[in-house]
């Protein structure tokens, strides 16, 4: 079986690389490296490339026939998305179309794609499950949803199977230490923190902490990335004898706020995370936490890493071995 991964540079598609080889699965990884690694990717098949190049497309398509497509490559930046929107529609939303497209042409009829939570807007229940209404409010979760639609349209009508998985916070890193997170700029909490515990970064800024939560800074559901590539496998599986366009929450259903997430990460590091609040950063909401039921009974996915401190330890591996 080979499986086209685009975006298998990056920080989730890598570890999905990973997990295929073990599997037994052929990878063959698409990337531009705006964002992605090429070391990243190890010996998997590498082409570099872009989803906005039609060429680009049509001459991997032609040199392998995929049995399946797993989408990672995307903007994916809320602050970003509302400074730059069209570079977030024409990435995340005609990239996709084109990558559709080149998929139709050459009869290929399943596909996982990353979504977020992002598109499920201000939270109106405590876990956020897939009846929750999708009302964006920025234009990343917005393409996103954009796509999920395309999705569904594209299952009545060519009859393509996919599996969109909506990721909440995705968090930690291979055990191994030799991939992970790796962003410039860094936006997100964790290696933040961890780049404050190494003295790598001035004090962690602390965004907000007047939000409607116990301690008043902002609550987040962290999931394993290494729990989000097993996601992807079940997703394989489950298009196997599924039809239509579907789509799963990921998380760990509990929620931990970002001083909890300092305290946890400074018993990892064996040192205490220097912070300071800041102002809020726009765009956040107070809480976002998974329902992930459905993915648990459709997918019988369960999560292994449910010990916060387990998931930090991983990317502080990471953090002090990183060589990308
Ligand atoms: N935070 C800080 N200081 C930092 C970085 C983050 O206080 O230096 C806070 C944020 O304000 C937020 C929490 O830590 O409350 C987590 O922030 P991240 O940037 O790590 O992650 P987000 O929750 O903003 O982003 C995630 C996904 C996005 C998705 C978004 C939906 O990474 O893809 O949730 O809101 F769009």
């Amino acid at each position: 079986m080979k499986v086209l991964v685009c975006g298998g540079a990056g920080y989730i598609g890598s570890h999905m690389v990973r997990r295929l080889s073990h599997d037994g699965i052929e990878p063959v990884v698409f990337d531009n490296l705006s964002t992605g690694h090429r070391e990243a990717v190890g010996d998997a098949t590498f082409v570099q490339g872009d989803l906005l190049e039609r060429d680009d497309l049509r001459a991997l398509f032609s040199r392998h026939r995929f049995d399946a497509v797993m989408h990672f490559c995307a903007r994916s930046l809320v602050g970003e998305s509302v400074q730059q929107p069209y570079a977030y529609y024409e990435n995340n939303v005609a990239g996709t179309l084109n990558l559709l497209q080149a998929m139709r042409e050459a009869d290929v009829g399943k596909l996982v794609f990353s979504s977020t939570a992002a598109v499920f807007g201000h939270p109106e229940t405590e876990l956020i499950d897939e009846s929750h209404p999708t009302r964006p409010i920025n234009p990343y979760g917005a393409s996103k949803r954009m796509v999920e639609i395309m999705l569904a349209d594209a299952a009545r009508a060519y009859g393509l199977r996919s599996v969109a998985l909506r990721y909440f916070n995705a968090a930690g890193a291979s055990p191994q230490g030799d991939i992970g997170e790796s962003h410039s700029p860094e936006t997100h909490l964790i290696p933040n923190m961890l780049c404050a515990a190494n003295g790598d970064a001035p004090a962690l800024k602390v965004f907000g902490n007047d939000y409607a939560t116990p301690d008043g800074t902002c609550v987040r559901d962290y999931v394993h990335v290494d729990d989000l590539a097993d996601a992807h496998s079940r997703a394989l599986d489950f298009m196997a004898s599924n039809e239509g366009a579907h789509a799963f929450n990921l998380g760990n259903g509990a929620g931990f706020s970002v001083l909890q997430m300092i305290q946890a990460a400074g018993e990892v590091a064996k040192r205490p995370i220097p912070f300071e609040v800041a102002p809020r950063r726009a765009g956040d909401p107070d809480r976002l936490v998974a329902g992930s039921a459905k993915a648990r009974r459709d997918l019988g996915w369960q999560p292994r890493y449910t010990d916060i401190a387990e998931i930090i330890d991983t990317a502080w591996r990471w953090h002090r071995n990183a060589r990308y």
